[in-house]
């Protein structure tokens, strides 16, 4: 059996969506903090273990239960607690006698200095893994598509893409690319260790966003390479907490420097079909975002 954690999530319904294409649903299960927001799930024939907080890892373990594989999720708590967050689930995890745990971490896990603050708690997660004794699959996922709709909703009200990203370079994927590779991971035995990099097929600048967002909506928007106080300021007055306008800028120096350029082949080697093109998302809903403006 295999247990899907944050069910309600957008990465986690993606997933079950793209399960139910490749396994029996009595197969697997979703775990939710709160079963009321999963009722749509469970009318769909989704089953449902209630109470999965990553702040309880007896919480955790009883989720686990009779479970051969665990997808994890990286949870959106700041990032001490989401560390031990995390930390609490694998430890359900190896109690409930899980063979197997997938993870969502990010491509720069590896840079011991990346700039972006959530790629330590990803590295923490990692090194607990393999301190836990539990096999276990790392997916590093590159940035999602998605979120450039929502830089877009801000670009169309200031007429500029500000960014403080340079030349940098992101192969973005979307939420459904990279559910379609994690299933395939939860599925087949065959994919058993190591570290996958789940990317699109191609690398963006930020000018090349702000390219296909002016063409889809008819007017010029460009590329604004702003200062990261600029940058910050602006997502702070849109109303984010410190930890996470904290983590974009450092998230904006990482693109500057690289650390999201790589292009890997292994949504489409796991998947068995090619990522859609990170900017493709861009293009088919910008329109609409400037008329709901
Ligand atoms: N690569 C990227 O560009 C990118 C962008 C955004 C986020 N992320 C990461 O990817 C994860 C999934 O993204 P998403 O778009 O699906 O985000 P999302 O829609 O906000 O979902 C986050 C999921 O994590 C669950 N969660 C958070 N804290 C938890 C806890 N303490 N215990 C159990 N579950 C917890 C949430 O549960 P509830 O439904 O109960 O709230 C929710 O299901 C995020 O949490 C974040 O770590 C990556």
């Amino acid at each position: 059996m295999i247990v899907v954690t944050g069910g309600n999530g957008q990465l986690g319904r993606a997933v079950v969506a793209a399960l139910r294409k490749r396994v029996d649903p009595t197969s697997f299960v979703a775990s939710v903090r709160d079963g009321d927001k999963a009722a749509d799930l469970v009318a769909d024939g989704v089953t449902i273990r209630g109470n999965a907080d990553y702040s309880d890892s007896d919480a955790m373990a009883r989720v686990f239960d009779g479970a051969r594989t665990a997808l994890i999720i990286s949870g959106n708590a700041p990032v001490e607690v989401r560390r031990q967050q995390q930390r609490n689930a694998i430890d359900g995890a190896k109690r409930a006698g899980v063979q197997r745990i997938v993870y969502t971490s990010v491509l720069d896990a590896a840079v011991p200095d990346s700039p972006f603050s959530f790629t330590a708690v990803h590295r923490d997660t990692e090194a607990c893994l393999a301190e836990s004794g539990v096999p276990y699959t790392i997916a590093r996922h590159t940035a999602y598509a998605e979120l450039n709709l929502l830089f877009a909703k801000g670009a169309l009200a200031t007429g500029k893409l500000s960014m403080p990203t340079g030349d940098g370079r992101v192969a973005f994927a979307t939420r459904a690319d990279l559910a379609g590779a994690l299933s395939a991971l939860l599925a087949s035995e065959e994919h058993t260790a190591g570290i996958y990099t789940l990317t699109g097929p191609a690398a963006h600048s930020y000018a090349e966003v702000a390219t296909a967002l002016s063409e889809s909506v008819g007017r010029t928007i460009p590329h604004d390479d702003c200062s990261p106080e600029a940058y910050a300021a602006g997502l702070t007055a849109a109303g984010l907490p410190p930890f996470l306008v904290e983590g974009m800028v450092g998230m904006a120096e990482a693109v500057r420097r690289g650390l999201y350029a790589e292009v890997s082949q292994d949504i489409r080697l796991l998947a068995g079909q090619a990522p859609e093109d990170g900017l493709t998302i861009l293009r088919r809903v910008a329109p609409t975002l400037i008329r709901a403006a």
